[in-house]
């Protein structure tokens, strides 16, 4: 049954800490529309943590017209999302998603909490796992109940820029042949040439956190080209957060995670449809297309 609610409705992944609840803090505390913001973590204890949190701070403001929500979601565990989508189902409606976040990632960790910065094969599966196919499956799911003029956004990184790759990588990247298919065959490439030794030959660096987030860059590419005439007239747009102090960059990143959640909260929220459909698709820095 269809909701009489007529609220936007915004979901954010990973949000439980770094610029993901800071996200949700700018929809939350910024918005003059009224929204319902679901604030979804992997783990309950610590997506609870944050919702009291943010909730407190709400009731410590002015902007108590909109709501936020906690909803357990594991990018990792296609059973959660299809839960989540159920439930946003039953309480929204079929078309219930006005904005998604693809905003879970980040970097690999030992099992000792250190950050790997070397280019295995274990490294390589675990990055594009998280920080790829995450966020492919994640709106695979989501996106037929996303509503007409809807904003689906992916974080990316700007370390993620073509001219890491080399041979015909970047043409294939931006082509516009390029299909979902074709796209988790290059980001499982990269793995399984990892483990070979080869990846360089077939032009890949050896990064697998940024190749894991041009695979999302081009993917957002992908959407916007393929779902051009779609009826509900959706935008989509990768990311670059900056260099943001977070769990996964340490205390001598620049930015705050506020200043990092500035453009996705900017592309989430203007009214500027206009300039977001110019450049549908596309990369954004510091709350502006950066080429890619
Ligand atoms: N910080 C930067 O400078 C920077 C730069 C470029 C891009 N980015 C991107 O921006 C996004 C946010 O980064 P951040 O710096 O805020 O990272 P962060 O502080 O490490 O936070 C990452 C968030 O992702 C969540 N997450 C990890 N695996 C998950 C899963 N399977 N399901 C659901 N949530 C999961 C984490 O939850 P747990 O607490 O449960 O682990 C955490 O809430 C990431 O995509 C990152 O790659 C960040």
């Amino acid at each position: 049954m269809m909701s009489e609610d007529r609220r936007l409705v915004a979901v954010v992944t990973g949000a439980n800490r770094g610029i993901g609840k800071a996200i949700v803090r700018r929809l939350l505390l910024q918005t003059a529309k009224p929204m319902i913001i679901y604030l979804t973590a992997r783990s309950v204890e610590r997506g609870q943590q944050a919702f009291d949190d943010l909730r407190r701070e709400q009731l410590r403001s002015a902007h108590t017209d909109n709501e936020l929500r906690f909803h357990q979601l594991d990018v990792s565990d296609v059973a959660t999302m299809q839960a989540f989508v159920e439930y946003l189902t039953l309480v929204h409606g079929e078309l219930s998603v006005d904005i998604l976040v693809n905003n879970a990632g980040g970097v690999v960790r030992s099992a000792a909490g250190d950050v790997v910065r070397t280019c295995d094969v274990d490294t390589a599966y675990r990055s594009v796992h998280l920080n790829y196919f995450s966020a492919v499956n994640v709106t695979s799911v989501m996106l037929p109940h996303v509503r007409p003029h809807g904003r689906v956004l992916f974080m990316a990184t700007a370390l993620a820029q073509l001219g890491i790759f080399s041979g015909d990588l970047p043409k294939v990247l931006v082509s516009d042949d390029l299909t979902l298919n074709g796209l988790h065959i290059i980001e499982n490439g990269f793995v399984s040439s990892v483990g070979k030794g080869t990846f360089s030959s077939y032009g890949f660096p050896p990064m697998p956190f940024a190749v894991a987030k041009a695979g999302l860059i081009a993917y957002a590419r992908m959407l916007a080209r393929v779902l051009a005439h779609d009826s509900r007239d959706l935008v989509f747009a990768a990311v670059c957060p900056g260099y943001v102090k977070t769990d996964m960059t340490g205390p001598y990143a620049p930015l705050t995670p506020d200043q990092g959640a500035e453009t996705p909260a900017y592309i989430a929220l203007t009214d500027d449809t206009k300039r977001l459909k110019r450049h549908n698709g596309g990369l954004w820095k510091h709350l502006k297309p950066l080429k890619w």
